[in-house]
């Protein structure tokens, strides 16, 4: 039985969950997977690689097979992760991966970093549906500004959590909902059907992502971002 929400009807899949984009471990077996499930699969910035490549030609390069191998795998929609970093640096590696979902006319980008406004007209204008990742109700107040399509809330106990504030998934998920108008989806130690409920109740219009796999490095991961984090304030709004 499908799930009919208003991220279901953004996205034309048959159940509000996102498989979350994890780098090199998010390929397109994994995507196209999770797709033909019913959710929705994410390409990671490397999908797929063992060896990850500092030259953003070759990166797009893989990513486009990757996409290619995606779509030999399943007709469902799925989506590509944008780091959109503005550093000198990282750009060409963001200007590769919005090119990508651009010219690949991907069903969704999923945005992380940057701010919100550089990649979203470029990715509409392709027909791309544009999640924007937040870990603060602040940001995703400017994300709705710049015109996204969803906020992905991602709570501190998501792995590789790229917030400054320890603001859990479950204070951040009803925030978020009461700061915007948008589809929210709720990330950050979702990883069984227990789990997946409870953001759904404590705040209407959310969907799910999440990874529900490598526990053990997650819980590393969890562990350093706290010492990182130790004597932060965390804000409350
Ligand atoms: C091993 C690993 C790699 C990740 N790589 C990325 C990434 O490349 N891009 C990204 O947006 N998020 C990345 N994440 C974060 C996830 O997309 C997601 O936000 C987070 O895992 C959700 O919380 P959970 O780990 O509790 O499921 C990564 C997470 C893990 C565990």
């Amino acid at each position: 039985m499908a799930i009919n929400t208003r991220l279901t009807e953004l996205l034309g899949i048959k159940y509000p969950i996102i498989q979350a984009p994890m780098n090199w471990i998010s390929g397109a077996d994994l995507v196209a997977a999770v797709s033909n499930a019913g959710g929705l699969g994410t390409l990671g910035p490397n999908a797929g690689q063992k060896v990850p490549s500092l030259d953003p030609v070759e990166v797009k390069r893989r990513l486009v097979a990757q996409v290619h191998k995606v779509r030999g795998l399943t007709d469902k929609p799925f989506a590509i992760n944008i780091t959109a970093a503005t550093n000198p640096l990282y750009k060409p590696f963001a200007d590769a991966f919005m090119e990508t979902a651009v010219e690949e006319h991907v069903a969704a980008a999923i945005v992380i970093m940057g701010s919100p406004a550089l990649y979203t007209a470029k990715l509409h204008d392709a027909g791309v549906k544009v999640l924007h990742c937040v870990t603060r109700p602040e940001q995703a107040i400017k994300a709705e500004k710049a015109g996204v399509d969803g906020i992905v809330t991602e709570g501190f106990e998501g792995g590789g959590h790229l917030g400054t504030e320890d603001l859990t998934t479950m204070t951040l998920v009803p925030q978020v909902a009461k700061a915007v108008n948008l589809p929210v989806i709720a990330g950050g130690g979702i990883a069984d059907g227990r789990g997946l409920m409870e953001p759904s109740r404590s705040a209407l219009r959310v969907s799910i992502w999440g990874h529900a796999s490598w526990q053990h490095w997650k819980a590393t991961l969890i562990l350093n971002s706290r010492k990182r984090c130790s004597g932060l304030k965390v804000p409350v709004r």
